[in-house]
């Protein structure tokens, strides 16, 4: 491999554009204040070390408010005002189902909408045949922005519950004519069978977390696995390939880390851009990030 200067990278911000359904309201005092859809919410947000802007009339407005964090993701909520824990939300023709469950995470990362437009973009402009692979692809927001561009998408998931959400939204989004397949498996596990047996993809989409079990207890460790996790990825992107969209999400590390995973099977062939996902609050512009990414397309 020719010697990449890693060091001349420029790590760009990212901020969805295209949102009606989610506002970040305010942030500050290690809380935000978002609406998401008909309801506005409220959570814990360490880096919001600032003071908030708007008066606590406002914030008194929130339905619920997430109360404990617990491990892997693990929240309790209280509600504020008698509301019911899953209602709709739209981002452009995609619909969504929202919950309020034991997660602080309620089906949607609003910061990823910037890397949905993107992989819809792509996939329009190819105008041709593009198969996509969603690996750990939980409610399917990405699987249904590939498909509603005109993919055939295989979305990948450990989870049954992830799976039938993620199915639900894309019955509600009438998406029911493009065709999905969707497996309850160990991402590593599928890719390399996938790999094995010569299928090649177009497109890759995947935001692996920090810890995760597979169907059979296989452990998914990030900085364990990635590397294997990419070679596979490689392996799957055909010579037309467009593109791959790798993100993470609460790991200790430089958005350079996974730049370098990235060129490490691409080489320097195509382009990568790197950075954070972020969103910006409404009343005094403060930003939040939330994860890293790299995205490598063939131009
Ligand atoms: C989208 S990822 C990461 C979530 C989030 N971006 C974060 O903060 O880390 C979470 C999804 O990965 C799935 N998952 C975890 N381990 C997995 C594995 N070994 N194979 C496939 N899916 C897995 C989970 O079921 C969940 O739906």
């Amino acid at each position: 491999m020719t010697k990449h200067d890693f060091l001349a990278t420029t790590i760009h911000l990212l901020a969805p554009q295209g949102w009606e359904d989610y506002e970040l309201l305010d942030s500050g005092k290690g809380k935000t204040l978002e609406r998401f859809g008909k309801h506005i919410l409220i959570r814990p947000e360490p880096q919001a070390v600032w003071e908030k802007t708007l008066k606590p009339e406002v914030w008194d407005k929130a339905d619920a408010m997430m109360v404990e964090e617990k491990a892997e993701y693990g929240a309790s909520w209280r509600f504020l005002k008698p509301i019911e824990k899953s209602w709709e939300m739209s981002y452009k023709n995609l619909r969504f189902q929202a919950q309020l469950a034991n997660s602080r995470h309620i089906g949607v990362f609003p910061e990823m909408a910037s890397n949905w437009d993107w992989m819809e973009n792509r996939i329009r402009k190819a105008a041709k045949p593009f198969k996509v692979l969603n690996l750990f692809g939980y409610s399917g927001l990405a699987t249904l922005a590939c498909a509603e561009a005109g993919a055939e998408v295989t979305h990948v998931d450990a989870s049954k519950h992830a799976i039938t959400w993620a199915n639900y939204n894309y019955k509600l989004s009438g998406l029911e004519k493009q065709p999905v397949r969707w497996i309850a498996e160990d991402a590593l596990k599928f890719a390399e069978r996938e790999m094995r047996r010569g299928s090649k993809y177009q497109g890759i989409v995947l935001d692996p977390p920090k810890f995760g079990r597979g169907t059979s207890g296989e452990v998914w460790d990030f900085f364990k696995k990635i590397p294997e996790l990419m070679r596979a990825c490689r392996g799957l992107l055909g010579n037309d390939a467009d593109f791959m969209v790798i993100t993470a999400y609460a790991i200790r590390a430089s958005a350079l880390l996974i730049e370098q995973a990235v060129v490490e099977v691409m080489g320097e062939r195509g382009k990568t851009e790197t950075g954070e996902l972020v969103t910006v609050d409404k009343s005094a512009g403060h930003v939040i990030s939330h994860a890293m990414y790299t995205r490598w397309s063939k131009d």
